[in-house]
């Protein structure tokens, strides 16, 4: 799976990428190598003390779509409680899922777990040493059995992310779009000529460090690099073009009610989400899309004003939602209480936090294992994700005063 696909012939024909010459690309590792080594700090990341590839795994699935300094406590807390595939196999997911907490996109952690029981079921608990193999595991994908074959097996495997893209396209003056799934396997060709057989993964972490401290998507300075002179976009003055990313879709707007609701002993109303879709089994307020509260076709999308009093046609449609769907007969307070956006990759929720307290519960309704009655201190003992205490947080400041 990480052969090279394309000789520098084809290369060049196909791509119009000038790979370099043997003796170039040896200058290049050197190059590259000498000031990878030279960096102090980054050789103290925690997952490159080791060659263990259990932790190196679950570093790089941390390490997607979040900055190294974030990740070392969540990294060091994960390995001390889940020193090994073993132990996580074994571990229940919520336990799993409240040290991810704040890392977001949480079917990274369910599927970590589900890839430990595969590698005990299937690989007696060894992680397996072939990227093959290693690539069928639960949410890995290329880019990890390539990080991971390299720096635990020393296998020439390139870690190809959108940081490799950027800067092979800028050393290379690579037309290809980043952002296209296709053309992952051009640039992986690209990197397989490059990588370094002695060294593969410390040529994946130099890469790495290049594009995250000084070939950056922005405020990028060609002249400061390392490898400067190898820099086709640099020395063309093109390197303002690249890398070639066309500009995603925005995410699609929708807003949201969250209904803080507490009763008399000053408990809160809790709902878990279904077992699938966005933050799947997690824990939040009721979060209940405007639409559904009101289907009669009055209601235009508003854009949330923190504080503001609610139409009482709004208000008391709410009331009669809330009763019909949790069983609860509740009171609104007149304003709302605070407002918050979260962002997922391809929706915009915008969220009213609406406060109330519940007169009654109706007797006949008994709280389903999808509902709780939460103390504050309670809290600790559920999964929240960032969404919750995002709601928490601005319910607080607004009512604290
Ligand atoms: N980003 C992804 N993997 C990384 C690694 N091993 N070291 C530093 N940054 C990374």
């Amino acid at each position: 799976m990480f052969e090279i696909e394309w000789t520098k012939k084809e290369l060049k024909e196909i791509y119009k990428i000038d790979m370099w010459s043997a003796k170039k690309i040896e200058e290049f590792r050197e190059v590259l190598l000498t000031w990878y080594d030279a960096q102090e700090a980054e050789h103290n990341f925690p997952w490159r003390l080791t060659t263990d590839p259990y932790k190196i795994w679950i570093s790089e699935i941390m390490l997607q779509q979040t900055r190294t300094d974030t990740v070392i406590p969540y990294f060091e807390r994960f390995i001390e409680a889940f020193p090994d595939v073993q132990t996580l196999a074994d571990a229940p997911e919520e336990k799993v899922l409240k040290l991810w907490e704040g890392l977001g996109y949480y079917s990274r952690a369910r599927n970590l777990k589900e890839a430990a029981m595969q590698i005990v079921l299937q690989y007696d608990g060894v992680f397996p040493n072939k990227p093959e193999e290693i690539a069928k595991l639960k949410g890995i994908g290329p880019y990890t059995a390539g990080a991971v074959s390299s720096m635990a097996f020393n296998l020439p495997t390139p870690a190809i992310d959108g940081n490799l893209m950027r800067v092979l396209s800028r050393l290379f003056e690579i037309d290809l779009d980043i952002g296209k799934a296709k053309n992952r396997k051009v640039f992986q060709t690209v990197a397989r000529y490059l990588i370094d057989p002695e060294r593969p993964g410390d040529w994946n972490q130099a890469m790495m460090d290049l594009g995250r401290t000084i070939c950056t998507p922005k405020n990028y300075f060609p002249e400061q690099s390392p490898v400067k002179e190898f820099n086709a976009s640099y020395l063309n003055e093109t390197w303002q073009q690249y890398p070639v990313k066309k500009p995603k879709s925005k995410p699609k707007p929708v807003t949201y009610i969250a209904l803080i609701l507490k009763n008399k002993k000053g408990e809160y109303y809790m709902e878990q989400r279904p077992s699938t879709g966005l933050l799947a089994n997690m824990w939040t307020f009721p979060l209940v899309k405007v639409e559904e509260i009101i289907t009669d076709g009055t209601w235009k999308p508003f854009k949330p004003v923190i504080l503001e009093a609610l139409d009482e046609e709004e208000k008391a449609f709410t009331v009669d939602y809330v009763k019909e769907n949790y069983g609860l007969a509740i009171q609104l307070n007149e304003q709302t209480s605070g407002v918050v956006e979260h962002i997922f990759s391809h929706l915009k929720w915008s969220i009213s936090i609406y406060e109330g307290v519940v007169d009654k519960e109706l007797e006949e309704r008994l709280l389903d294992s999808n509902h709780a009655w939460m103390s504050e201190e309670n809290f600790e003992n559920y999964v929240f994700p960032t969404l919750q205490k995002k709601l928490w947080e601005s319910y607080n400041k607004l009512t604290l005063f």
